[in-house]
């Protein structure tokens, strides 16, 4: 069988591998199935729940607007997140939560082939790099294998609780750009 993201949002939506889908929505991520570049949250908010759509409430808002400072649009790139069903409350994934749902972020990477993946905040980070913090890794690209760089950037939620993260994350965006630019990765869709 050909892996598609429709289909994989349907087997998404029949699994009950992980207790959170009892009080929560199935999100998988979306965007362009070819996407050059993949972003990775943490767990979607109660927007996201409503509308089964990653990154749809004020921290979606201010990722467009990031990414809008690099000149792409989110449909252009593919937004996923590791846990695919918000926790209660909005309280941080635990360790078994994001184990259960890792499979279905691995088959994103795999049908996807992204060539740079943006884990925003450290439980994207911690599901490539376990050692780094996102504090130091923060707008540095490190290389995950022949064919993919991690360029791990903080969460932008991290920003809308912290002002002094704004800034942070717009340059970040911008050294994300210039890493694409060198690298002749700047169309969304380069490596097709
Ligand atoms: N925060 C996340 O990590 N993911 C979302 O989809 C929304 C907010």
């Amino acid at each position: 069988m050909t892996l598609t993201l429709p289909a994989l949002q349907e087997k998404l939506h029949e699994w009950k591998g992980c207790p959170l889908h009892e009080t929560a929505n199935a999100v998988l991520g979306e965007g362009n199935p070819h996407a050059t570049i993949m972003f990775i949250g943490e767990a979607p908010g109660q927007r996201e729940d409503e509308l089964k759509r990653p990154f749809v409430g004020a921290a979606g808002q201010f990722l467009d607007e990031l990414l809008a400072s690099i000149g792409l649009k989110r449909e252009e790139v593919y937004i996923s997140n590791v846990v695919k069903y918000r926790p209660p409350n909005n309280r941080e994934p635990t360790d078994e939560e994001k184990a259960q749902c890792m499979p279905w972020l691995k088959l994103e990477i795999a049908l996807i082939r992204p060539k740079v993946i943006v884990p925003l905040g450290r439980h994207a980070l911690g599901h490539f790099f376990t050692k780094l913090s996102i504090t130091n890794a923060h707008g540095k690209p490190q290389r995950l294998n022949d064919d993919v760089t991690i360029f791990p950037i903080y969460h932008p939620a991290a920003a809308l609780h912290n002002g002094g993260l704004r800034q942070s994350l717009f340059d970040d965006f911008q050294a994300l750009k210039t890493f694409l630019d060198e690298k002749n990765l700047s169309s969304p869709t380069a490596h097709c």
